[in-house]
C-alpha cells in the first residue's frame, strides 16, 4: 500500500553538502566594515528554504549518472571551486589575490557525485537570490521577511540596497573562479533577468493603458516575466550544475527544462499563496500583490470572466477600496483553481523533463521537488 513506501526527503539526500551551505556563505560574504558584513550577512541568520542551492545540489547528483560529453571534460577538471575568502580590512584591490589557494582544493567529485565546483554553484545561486530579496525588499517596502524585519526595516534602504551588490559582487568572484566561460555567461544573464522581470512588473501589461483589455497576451506577459524574475535562476543553475558535470547536451537540455518548468510552478503556488495565506503563516505580509498594483495569475484568470476588473488593473487598484474589491472578485472567481491547475502542468512537466535520467535517490529528490512545490503552505 501507498503508506508503506517510504517518504522521500530531498533534503536527506544531500543533507551533507547542505550543512556547509550556509557556512561558506558567510564565509564568501566577509567584509572588513563590521556594519557592512552585518548587512550583508543579516538574511542568513533566518533560515530560509534554500529551494534553489538544494535544486542545485540534487541536479548535480542526479546528473553524475548521465551520459558525458567527452569535449566537456576539460572544462569540468578546469573548473575549480578554489576562492579566497579571506577577509581583508576593507577589501582593497591590492589585498586581492586572485590565484590564492587555486591549486589547492580538490577538483574530484564526492562519494555522492557532486564536484566542489557544483556545491560553490550551489552557494551562488542562493547568494544572488538573496541580494534580490535584499533589493526587492526595498522596492515593495517590506517589513518583514522569514519572520523578522526586513533588511531595509532594520539598516534602511540605502544599506539594503548596497549589501545586494556586495552580494553580487561576491557570487561574481565565485562565479569567475569556477574558470567555466559558459558557466559563467549563464548565471550573469541570469543576473540580467532578475532586473528585466522586475521592470516588467513595474508595469502590469505590455501596453500603459487606464482600461486594458483582457488578452491571450495579458498571460504571455506575465509568464514571461514570471520565468525571467523566478524561473530563469532556477533554470539555468541547473544548466549549470549539468554542465559542471561534463554532462552531454540532451542532459544539459533536460536539466534547463526541469528547472524552467519546476520555477515556473514554484512562482504560480507563490501568487497563489498570496491570496489564500495569512501574514502568520508566510512570515512575511499576505495579500500584498494588490496592494502594490500587482496583478498576478489568480486575477489575471478572473479578469478573463469579470471585464470590470480591467479598469482597477490599469490603475494598478489605486482608489479607495480598489484592492479589497478586487480580492473579493477573485475569490469568487475559479482564478485560484486555475492557478493551481497551471501550476500542476508545469510541475509535471518538470518531472517528465527527468525521464531520460537513470534511476536514482537524486531523481526521486528532483521528482518530490516538483511534488511538494505544488503542496507547499508558505
Ligand atoms: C521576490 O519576488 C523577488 C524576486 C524573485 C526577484 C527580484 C529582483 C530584483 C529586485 C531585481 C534586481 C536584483 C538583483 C539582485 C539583480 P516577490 O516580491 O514577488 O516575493 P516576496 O513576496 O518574497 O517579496
Ligand atoms: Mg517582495
Ligand atoms: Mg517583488
Amino acid at each position: 500500500t501507498k503508506g508503506d513506501l517510504p517518504t522521500i526527503d530531498p533534503l536527506r539526500i544531500v543533507a551533507k553538502e547542505m550543512k556547509f551551505l550556509t557556512g561558506n556563505i558567510r564565509k564568501l560574504l566577509g567584509s572588513g566594515h563590521p556594519s557592512l558584513d552585518r548587512a550583508a550577512k543579516y538574511y542568513t541568520q533566518s533560515e530560509g528554504k534554500h529551494i534553489r542551492p538544494l535544486i542545485v545540489l540534487l541536479m548535480s547528483r542526479a546528473t553524475s549518472l548521465c551520459p558525458k560529453a567527452p569535449h566537456r571534460q576539460q572544462a569540468t577538471l578546469q573548473a575549480s571551486a578554489a576562492i579566497d575568502t579571506s577577509i581583508s580590512p576593507l577589501s582593497i584591490l591590492a589585498d586581492y589575490n586572485p590565484s590564492a589557494g587555486a591549486e589547492s582544493e580538490p577538483v574530484l567529485a564526492d562519494a555522492d557525485g557532486i564536484l566542489p565546483s557544483q556545491r560553490r554553484l550551489a552557494e551562488i545561486t542562493e547568494l544572488i537570490h538573496t541580494a534580490s530579496l535584499l533589493h526587492d525588499d526595498v522596492i515593495d517596502h517590506s517589513v518583514s521577511r522569514r519572520g523578522a524585519p526586513s533588511a531595509n526595516l532594520e539598516f534602511g534602504n540605502k544599506m539594503a540596497v548596497l549589501a545586494g551588490d556586495f552580494l553580487l559582487g561576491r557570487a561574481s568572484v565565485a562565479l569567475a573562479r569556477l574558470r567555466h566561460a559558459e558557466v559563467i555567461e549563464l548565471l550573469a544573464t541570469v543576473i540580467a533577468n532578475l532586473v528585466e522581470g522586475e521592470f516588467m512588473q513595474l508595469k502590469n501589461t505590455a501596453r500603459d493603458e487606464t482600461n486594458p483589455q483582457w488578452s491571450e497576451d495579458t498571460l504571455t506577459y506575465y509568464l514571461q516575466k514570471t520565468y525571467l524574475k523566478t524561473a530563469s535562476l532556477i533554470s539555468k543553475s541547473c544548466r549549470a550544475a549539468a554542465l559542471l558535470g561534463g554532462a552531454d547536451a540532451q542532459t544539459v537540455d533536460a536539466a534547463y527544462n526541469y528547472g524552467k518548468n519546476l520555477g515556473l510552478a514554484f512562482q504560480l503556488v507563490d501568487d497563489m499563496l498570496d491570496y489564500t495565506r495569512s501574514e502568520k503563516e508566510l512570515g512575511k505580509p499576505a495579500g500584498a500583490d494588490l496592494e502594490l498594483g500587482l496583478a498576478t495569475a489568480p486575477l489575471l484568470f478572473a479578469w478573463k470572466t469579470i471585464p470590470e476588473l480591467g479598469a482597477l488593473v490599469g490603475r494598478k487598484f489605486s482608489q479607495e477600496g480598489d484592492v479589497e474589491r478586487a480580492r473579493n472578485l477573485v475569490m469568487q472567481s475559479d482564478g485560484i483553481e486555475q492557478t493551481r491547475a497551471l501550476a500542476q502542468d508545469y510541475a509535471d512537466k518538470a518531472i517528465a523533463s527527468l525521464s531520460l535520467f537513470p534511476e536514482s535517490e537524486a531523481k526521486d529528490g528532483l521528482v518530490e521537488m516538483a511534488v511538494k512545490t505544488l503542496q507547499r503552505k508558505k
